[in-house]
């Protein structure tokens, strides 16, 4: 019997009940496991923990708060065109104060956060969507009379884990751009410590999820890099994974919006695509949830590297990227080979010369294939040094 069957079978009574309160199918519920699991990078058969986990669980108490931003977070994540997501989601946490979502307002609305941090305390998972501006006091943004700096670290104080969604949250995103006449900060610079980011303008829903399901099935949150992002989602360059990846290496390239190359598929490197340089899995999961291709790229858009803290709103739109890691491979061996002729020395050196080349070629991407994600980041700070020192 395969694991799933064996999960549907033990657990047959829950998942009715499952079935009736969020009035989906059970196949619908564990695709969404599976996808789940797949995001987290687990292996074939996780969802069924995944299941139960989120089938048995508690919901963990969520206290979501909005600063700077544009609430394109949590429309991400709500996506009204796709109500099974929503109705998972509100299923997965207990949403307990979300200002743009929660029937009640002013004093009503304080009044429950109190409440949910007070019965949780210690024990909710604190979301937190927008940058918070620091300049001249904070005084830029209020809550319930209080300002977002306050807020941010009341909420803090008691939670078990602080989620910073979006680039606003994780590295200040757009408001932050220069001047930066609010003072715009992360969530980890004013609370002075790490936390788990999840940036994107907006940020993919099912990184957010996956997140919280991995804090509900494993009891703690997915390991992360050094600025809190999970590594099951930003471990890889765009450009790793991109579809049109092999018209880069062959140098086909878009030189217009809507000439024969864009309208063929061809890489977008040199409309200004910042995939070479930004680290996420939007290619390899797509956006949106409205079908095969929906993201920036499989749509025809470069990418903007909105994930990224010094690209995405900081580098102008048509500038190319800077190449991270993988190059191109100088040579390409020979696919057709004449058949039955004897080699002449000559041409036997110069097939020599050739796969010599190949060869070095090969060994240099092998290299740059290999570099690892420290490396890369070694790698990217040398360069920025060195850009410094020709200013
Ligand atoms: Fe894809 Fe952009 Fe890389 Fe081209 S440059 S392969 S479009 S990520
Ligand atoms: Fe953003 Fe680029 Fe992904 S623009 S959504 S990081 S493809």
């Amino acid at each position: 019997m395969e694991r799933n069957e064996v999960f549907f079978d033990e657990n047959r009574k829950s998942l009715d009940k499952l079935e009736k309160r969020l009035d989906i199918s059970r196949r619908e519920f564990l695709q969404f496991c599976a996808t789940v699991a797949a995001t987290m990078g687990l292996p074939a058969g996780a969802e069924a923990a995944v299941a139960k986990a989120v089938e048995s669980a508690k919901r963990p108490s969520v206290i979501w708060l909005h600063f700077q931003e544009c609430t394109g977070c949590s429309e991400s994540l709500l996506r009204a065109e796709h109500p099974t997501l929503e109705k998972l989601i509100l299923d997965v946490i207990s949403l307990d104060y979300h200002e743009t979502l929660m029937a009640a307002a002013g004093h009503q609305a304080e009044a429950a956060r109190k409440s949910a941090m007070k019965a949780n305390k210690g024990k909710y998972v604190l979301v937190v969507e927008g940058a918070i501006p620091v300049k001249d006091n904070g005084i830029y943004c209020k809550i319930g009379g209080q300002k977002a700096i306050d807020l941010v670290k009341e909420c803090a104080a008691d939670a078990a884990a602080v989620i910073a969604i979006g680039s606003c949250a994780s590295w200040g995103g757009m408001p932050s751009t220069d001047p930066n006449p609010t003072g715009a900060s992360s969530v980890a610079e004013v609370l002075g410590k790490p936390v788990v980011t999840i940036p994107g303008c907006p940020p993919n829903p099912y990184n957010f999820l996956a997140t919280v399901v991995h804090f509900l099935t494993f009891g703690k949150l997915p390991e992360v890099d050094k600025l809190g992002r999970p590594k099951f989602a930003y471990g890889r360059l765009i450009h790793e994974n991109c579809e049109r990846r092999a018209h880069f290496d062959a140098g086909r390239f878009a030189m217009e919006f809507g000439d024969a190359g864009h309208r063929q598929g061809y890489c977008l490197y040199k409309l200004g695509c910042k995939g070479p340089e930004t680290y996420a899995n939007c290619p390899a999961i797509g956006f949106g949830d409205a079908g095969e291709n929906n993201w920036p790229v499989g749509c025809g858009a470069p990418c903007i590297g909105c994930s990224e803290k010094g690209v995405g709103f900081t580098k102008p739109i048509h500038q190319v990227a800077r190449m991270l890691n993988v190059a191109p491979p100088l040579q390409y061996p020979r696919i057709v080979e004449e058949q039955g002729k004897a080699a002449s020395f000559a041409s036997a050196a110069a097939v020599a010369a050739i796969a010599g080349a190949a060869a070095g070629a090969a060994v240099m991407l092998t290299r740059n294939l290999g570099l690892s994600h420290a490396a890369e980041e070694a790698e990217k700070a040398r360069r920025d040094a060195a850009d410094k020192a020709k200013v």
